[in-house]
């Protein structure tokens, strides 16, 4: 049996056949090279594999009582369909063989920071991922994107994980649509239908139920992006953002975390969303709070408010007018003596979400990060006490 070892994964490349005639002898080979390589994550790659029978699933059972975690991948259909019958993709992460599709000749119908998104026929498109993307990430999307379709979220449907050349991609079905950002310059007598829309399908999603264990908890994952910040900042401030993280209320309703105009489309007058990666539960203020980063931040950035509208819009003041509309209609059921407070909270929580942005994009350059952190040295930082009182009364305004 071939096999390769690399950062405590051992792969084990399985033969055409694994049945009751050489199922010993292959339990006795991967025992051999089990023993070499004690307490690994363990990977069964099935590219090889065309047939497996009782005897070889119990080897593989063997196999993965003494791994610390066990995965079956590359395999085909046929054997997909066994081990689904008996179980095995419940007890281990079981992944089909990657169809390979090319996209060259086809159309671009988007991108963002992480892909570029090719229509690949009448139906379906595909989303190409950036090389610094790992596929557990890219799983991990599209899986996002299953569970929040299943929850009642409008989205696309993802299909199957590809491959194009060298690179991963997802396979959605295609929304003929342009985005909420594209049909907001397109359409300025439209804005105020838009912007309800938009303020509903936030409302929608913050009012739907997360299945405990199914999406990520948004603060947790705050902490570990944070992280991302330490070769910037020092540890007296990193704990500062700590704690502004703690500070905010915990929900078990679900967020979109990224829940900006060019990660919606608007496909026959409904509103969309795309680009789930980031779905989890947790308070709403964790979407709406980035949004000022957004539409207020980033328009007086060198990255601009490009980033978003997908080219500079030609009335400068757009992404200023989608931010309050957004505010106005969002907050309509609170007090109007409370909307400063409002306000400055919102203004706070999209200066935090400008240094995560830094901290999950590791391929920012460092000019660039350094120059949305030394803005928040500015204006975050030292005003961080009050930050953390209001984050504290987040549920008074989120009704
Ligand atoms: N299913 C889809 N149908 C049509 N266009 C899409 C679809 N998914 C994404 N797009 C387009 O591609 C762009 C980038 O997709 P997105 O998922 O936001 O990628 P990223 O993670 O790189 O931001 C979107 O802004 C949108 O214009
Ligand atoms: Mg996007």
């Amino acid at each position: 049996m071939d096999y390769k070892f690399e950062e405590n994964v051992l792969t084990l490349y399985l033969e055409e056949r694994i049945d009751s005639h050489n199922a010993d002898n292959t339990e006795l080979n991967a025992q051999e090279i089990l023993n070499k390589y004690p307490n690994s994550n363990i990977v069964i790659d099935c590219k090889n594999l065309l047939y497996i029978a009782s005897a070889g699933l119990r080897v593989l059972l063997k196999i993965g009582k003494q791994a610390e975690k066990m995965s079956i991948v590359n395999v085909s259909r046929d054997v997909y369909d066994i081990l689904n019958i008996t179980g095995f993709t419940g007890m281990f992460d079981t992944k089909k063989t990657m169809r390979e599709i090319s996209v060259e000749g086809c159309k671009i119908v988007g991108a963002g920071l992480s892909s570029t998104v090719y229509r690949i026929d009448r139906d379906t498109v595909v989303k190409v991922f950036s090389k610094r993307i790992t596929l557990d990430r890219i799983y991990n999307e599209t899986a996002s994107a299953k569970k929040s379709f299943v929850s009642g979220i409008p989205t696309a449907i993802p299909f199957d994980v590809v491959k194009v050349g060298d690179s991963y991609g997802t396979c959605f079905e295609l929304l003929d649509a342009d985005t909420l950002s594209q049909n907001f310059m397109d359409y300025p007598e439209q804005f105020d239908e838009l912007t309800d829309k938009y303020v509903s399908l936030l409302k929608q999603f913050h009012s739907t139920p997360a299945e405990v264990g199914v999406f990520p908890d948004i603060n947790n994952k705050y902490h570990t992006w944070s992280k991302g910040l330490k070769k910037f900042m020092s540890d007296d401030e990193l704990q500062i953002i700590d704690k502004m993280i703690d500070a905010v209320p915990r929900r078990s309703t679900m967020i979109h975390v990224d829940c900006h105009s060019r990660n919606i489309m608007v496909q026959n007058g409904k509103l969309i969303f795309v680009d789930m990666a980031d779905v989890s539960v947790g308070h709403p203020l964790f979407d709406i709070g980035a949004e000022y980063f957004h539409y207020c931040i980033l328009r007086e950035t060198t990255f601009g408010a490009k980033l978003i509208f997908g080219i500079e819009p030609e009335d400068e003041l757009l992404p200023i007018k989608v931010w309050e509309a957004l505010v106005e209609k969002y907050f309509s059921n609170v007090p109007e003596d409370k909307m400063d407070d409002v306000n400055k909270m919102l203004k706070y929580f999209g200066c935090l979400r400008c240094l995560i942005m830094v901290a999950k994009h590791s391929q920012m350059e460092n000019d660039s990060a350094l120059e949305l952190i030394n803005r928040q040295r500015k204006d975050l930082l030292p005003y961080y006490k009050e930050a953390i009182s209001l984050f504290e009364r987040a549920d008074e305004f989120f009704i």
